[in-house]
């Protein structure tokens, strides 16, 4: 659980990289995205475990996830992802 936790607090970390505002950065044009996340984890000395979910939780990598935590994060993301845009969360937000 804690891998899970601390995985989906994570796995968009390079984000903070990839955008000034609305504008693209160099990282994530020259490098795309979740790479840079993962020298943030190693930078941090995170368990690889978690580099793995950062990697494998999107399909702009070709790294599919292998672990059950990963797999969570995995389809959490794209769960979450779908939501925004259908605009779901709006629904929710009126019940
Ligand atoms: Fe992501």
């Amino acid at each position: 659980m804690d891998t899970v936790v601390a995985g989906a607090l994570i796995h968009d970390v390079s984000k903070l990289a990839e955008f000034d505002g609305m504008a693209e950065t160099p990282v994530y044009n020259l490098l795309g995205h979740p790479y840079y996340g993962i020298y943030v984890v190693a930078a941090v000395d995170l368990p690889v475990e978690l580099a793995h979910i950062v990697l494998s939780h999107t399909s702009r990598t070709p790294v599919e996830p292998a672990t059950i935590e990963a797999e969570l994060i995995r389809r959490a993301d794209e769960v979450a992802a779908a939501a925004i845009r259908s605009q779901a969360t709006d629904d929710l937000r009126t019940v």
